[in-house]
């Protein structure tokens, strides 16, 4: 395929894995890196996951936007994005497996009580305690995409009652599927473990204010791993400073990284990881990527064209 791609975004190390993966897979296609030197002009395609204006001004034919990142939302919110150039979403990417690893881990962390253990072995206490049925632990997955529908899925198949919540209506074997019908005092109300997973958007931001903190089963436990903005973070320390909820694990915050004077770094209720509980696998995304393309190629409808107007 004799196209000419400009990959953007990454370091020069990663930039040069994803330039090797992507050329193993498009023979005939020029790829060349933003950032390598020389000013890349004329690319029908980008690679990448944010861009900066020059960019788009020495690519003015650019043909669509091809992500390496699930989210959309650093690209959106970038001025110089053209209104009109397509952008393509990677889809899972390999992150699915990983995420949903992550949450069944803390999951089970609470269910199985490794915190409060954790806690008795630093006083050298030996103490059993209780454990609930899996069926007292109903969970609730914000956003059903790809990478949603297989976290619910696999923390379903531990055992778990699993309700999910999309914008529009989804049907998905074992679990609870709720929707804007149905709203989200519905969804909440009783889940214990609330795992956010769903894009930041007009929409979402903010979301998770106090009142709808509120609304889940008293103690419960957040688990964030789409982005911090979906989160109002003070009503989350309210929340947690008075008891409402016991905890949250965060893998991704508003402001990252994460300020070293912030809150969440020392509250016993808070878990952070550095915005890692999917990280794009390279080789998985190139091949998709190269699907994609030759299929836009082809005139073909690609799965993960971003709707503007929904922000994912
Ligand atoms: C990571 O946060 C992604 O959007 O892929």
């Amino acid at each position: 395929m004799s196209v000419h791609l400009v990959v953007t975004d990454a370091d020069e190390a990663s930039r040069r894995r994803w330039i090797d993966a992507l050329s193993a897979r498009l023979p005939g296609a020029t790829i060349e890196g933003w950032g390598d030197g020389a000013v890349v002009g004329g690319a029908d395609y980008a690679v990448g996951w944010k861009a900066d204006a020059a960019l788009f001004a020495a690519n003015p034919a650019l043909r669509a936007f091809l992500t390496t990142s699930a989210g959309v939302d650093a690209l959106l919110a970038n001025e110089a994005l053209p209104r009109a150039l397509p952008i393509v979403r990677i889809e899972d990417g390999g992150m699915g497996a990983q995420m949903a690893e992550y949450c069944l881990h803390e999951v089970i962390r609470l269910h199985r009580r490794f915190g409060d253990y954790e806690r008795q072995q630093r006083d050298a206490q030996w103490t059993p305690l209780d454990v609930e049925p899996k069926t007292a632990w109903p969970i609730g997955v914000f956003g059903l995409g790809v990478i949603g529908t297989r976290i619910a899925r696999t923390l379903a198949a531990a055992g778990f009652p699993v309700r999910g919540y999309s914008r529009s209506p989804k049907r998905i074997e074992g679990i609870e599927c709720l929707d804007e019908r149905h709203g989200l005092r519905a969804f909440l109300a009783g889940t214990r473990v609330l795992v956010v997973v769903a894009p930041l958007t007009a929409h979402t931001a903010r979301l998770f204010d106090a009142q709808r903190l509120q609304w889940l089963a008293r103690g419960a436990w957040l688990v964030n791993v789409a982005r911090g903005g979906l989160v109002d973070e003070t009503a989350l320390l309210d929340a947690l400073d008075s008891g409402r909820l016991a905890g949250a694990t965060l893998d991704v915050v508003a402001r990252e990284p994460l300020p070293p004077d912030h809150p969440f770094w020392h509250h016993r209720g808070v878990r952070i990881t550095p915005h890692v509980s999917g990280i794009t696998e390279i080789e998985v995304s190139a091949a998709q990527i190269a699907a994609k393309l030759a299929a836009l190629e082809r005139g073909e409808r690609v799965g993960g064209l971003v709707d503007r107007s929904r922000g994912y």
